[in-house]
This record gives C-alpha cells, structure tokens and sequence, in this order.
C-alpha cells in the first residue's frame, strides 16, 4: 500500500516513514525541507514541494497511486506561533484544506493526523483524557483543533476516514542510529540539555522552580519516536478494517519533571548539564500527562521504547555520532571541558 507522508523529512515522519516500510507500506514522502532534511528520508521517493501547492498534491497522488496519508507536515513551535499566528494558520489549517480537498476529489480515503497535547491547553486535570475539554492557549494549538474539526465534518460529508494522534512530547531517536531529531533552533529540553553537557552552549535554562510539583519544575510525558511511530501504523491498519474516526493520546501515561531528564543526562553522557533557573514561561502548564487507556484499547499500542533511560540514551548516541552534514557538530570543533569528558563507555554509540 502506497501512503503519502507529508513532513516526512522531519522529525517523527521520518522515523515514521522507517516503520511504515518495515511493516510492508510504502512510504511517498512529500516535504519543502523547511525544517526536515534529505538525508532523513531513506525508505521511499521524496518529493520536494509544498503542501500548499493544489496541483502538485492532485499530481503526486495520481502519478505515485496514494492509497492513504499520513499528515506530519506543518509548524511545531508555540513561541513562534504567538508572534506569528498568520504563517500558523495559512500552514497548518489553509494548505491543510487543501490537501483534504485533493484527497477528497481523487478518492483518497484515509488520513492520520497529527494533532497535539497543546490543544488541550491548560488542563483542569491530569492525566489527560480525550474527552478533556480542548481550549487551546496559542495559535499553534487552536491551528491543530481546528483541523480536528475540519477532519470531523470531511468525514461527516465527505466520507473521509481519519485518526487524530495527539501527541505529547516525542522525544528520542532510531535505535539503529539512521535517524534522530535535529531542529534549528533547537527547542526540545533533551537535546538542549545535551548540548548543554557537550558544552555546545553556555547552559539550559530551566523556566520555573516554583511549580505544584514534587521537585518544583514542570512535569512531562516524554515518548519514543519509535513508538510514536509504531502507532501510526497500527492507526493505519485499525481504519482500513474499522469505519470509526477516533483523536487519540499518545503518551505514556508517566511525567518526568525537568529535573529528572537534567539527571538523566547527566547519568548517560557522563557529564554534568549546567543549569540556569529562570522564570516560568508564560502559558506553560505545570503538568501535562496523557491519560493512554484510549490507544490502548483502540490500537493495542503499548510504548516499548519510552523508559526515559532509553529515550535519552538513544538520543545521546545520535547527537554524539551525528555527521557535519547531518547538523552534527565536528567532533574537531566541539569545545570539551576535560574535567567534564565522558567515560568511554558513555560515548560509545
Ligand atoms: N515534536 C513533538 O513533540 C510534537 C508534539 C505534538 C505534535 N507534533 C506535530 O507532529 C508533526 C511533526 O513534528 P516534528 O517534530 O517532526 O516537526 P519537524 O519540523 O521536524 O517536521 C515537520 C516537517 O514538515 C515539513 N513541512 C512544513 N511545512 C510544510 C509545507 N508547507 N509543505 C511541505 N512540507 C512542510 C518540514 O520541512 C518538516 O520536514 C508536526 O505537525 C507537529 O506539529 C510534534
């Protein structure tokens, strides 16, 4: 079965676009490589362009025989989405449109979205179930329950079979070391707190200490890529049986606080993460945990992956062994502490 990943040269579509190979699809990635990269898509065709372009979509799905999508392409970052909702909106909801619309006039049937946590906003409790009510607090968020919305009434009217993933906080990398998250600018609290341990920065900056949690900094859901993966195909292979449209968690159901991943670095690379503490964000929750009975039950997904062990580890080994032209840094040119030099054991990767 041939399925467009739009995104797939990013982060979680490609890792995605590995599994979905792996279990007998074909993936036909469509991305601009505006944040993905060419190297990260190595189990199918990438067709360079945009989601925005109408007649390429129509094109690629007639021309490559698309029988399903899967959706990853699109803005991820919150802080941009406040200063500029209009670029948000046009990529996540318009070009978005568009695509269900082409999906919709050539016969395409089936879609896997990716939603996010962040449409629940700031929850009135956690865990998170499905059935939270979603107010979200910035642009980036409301731009993923809208397309929710949009993909319920595509379904009402048009048929449209569709699986809305929300997803928590990917983290980690392939452990075959062929992929892992390399984002500019960085944002995501692992790998900043690597390179804060590599001394590729001066420190991480931790927002807030005063939180209602146990240690004082703000608690996470943190799942593998590779099981957020893995769910994508058993949310493929549950619509082609079933005709129910479901959104879905997908977390573990554990938080971590910001404190215990610094710990957690420190412990696999062998170096020590220097910190700074700053004032919380705003909009920052205290805790976001997903409630992940639903997937459970509907996609007999269980994450393997997830131990926070293995998800820092993994992305430890990528980040160490990644090459110059993967946005890896010249083992030459990485400024090392030798008081702070890791133990052979912690950099074999
Ligand atoms: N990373 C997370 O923790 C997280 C959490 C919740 C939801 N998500 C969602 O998952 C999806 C993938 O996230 P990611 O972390 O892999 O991000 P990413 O930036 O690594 O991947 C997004 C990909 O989409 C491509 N893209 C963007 N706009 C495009 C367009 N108009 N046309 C063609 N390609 C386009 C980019 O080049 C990139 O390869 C996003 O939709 C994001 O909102 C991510």
């Amino acid at each position: 079965m041939r399925v467009l990943v739009t995104g797939g040269a990013g982060y979680i579509g490609s890792h995605t676009a590995k599994v979905l190979a792996r279990a007998g699809f074909e993936p036909i990635v469509l991305d601009n490589l505006s944040t993905g990269h060419r190297w990260a898509v190595k189990w199918g065709p990438l067709v360079e362009g945009d989601l925005g372009d109408s007649a390429l979509i129509r094109e690629l799905i007639k021309s490559h025989r698309i029988q399903a999508v899967v959706h990853f392409a699109g803005f991820a970052y919150v802080g941009e989405s406040m200063q500029r909702p209009r670029q948000y909106f046009r990529n996540n909801v318009t070009y978005t449109l568009r695509l269900l619309d082409a999906m919709t006039d050539t016969r395409v049937k089936h879609i896997v979205f990716s939603s996010s946590c962040a449409t629940y906003g700031t929850p009135a409790s956690v865990p998170i179930c499905e059935e939270h009510i979603q107010t979200p607090i910035n642009p980036y968020g409301e731009s993923k329950r809208m397309v929710e919305r949009i993909l319920a009434w595509y379904g009402e009217a048009y048929g449209l079979r569709w699986t809305a993933l929300r997803y928590f906080n990917a983290a980690g990398a392939d452990p075959d070391g062929e992929l892992g998250e390399h984002h500019s600018p960085e944002t995501h609290l692992i790998p900043l707190a690597m390179q804060a341990a590599l001394g590729e920065k001066p420190a991480l900056e931790i927002y807030g200490t005063d939180y209602p949690t146990p240690d004082g900094t703000a608690v996470r859901d943190y799942t593998h890529v590779m099981d957020l993966a893995e769910a994508h195909v058993a949310a493929l292979r549950r619509m082609l049986k079933s005709q129910e449209n479901a959104a879905i968690n997908l977390g573990t159901g554990s938080g971590h606080s910001v404190r215990q991943v610094v710990a957690a670095v420190e412990r696999v690379s062998g170096r020590r993460v220097p910190v700074r503490e700053v004032q919380r964000r705003p909009g920052d929750p205290p805790e976001l945990v997903a409630d992940p009975a639903k997937a459970r039950e509907l996609l007999g997904w269980k994450p393997r992956h997830s131990s926070l062990e293995n998800i820092v580890q993994t992305a430890w080994n990528w980040l160490i062994s990644r090459k110059p032209t993967m946005g890896g840094v010249d083992p030459a040119r990485r400024k090392v502490d030798p008081l702070r030099e890791a133990p052979s054991h912690a950099t074999a990767a």
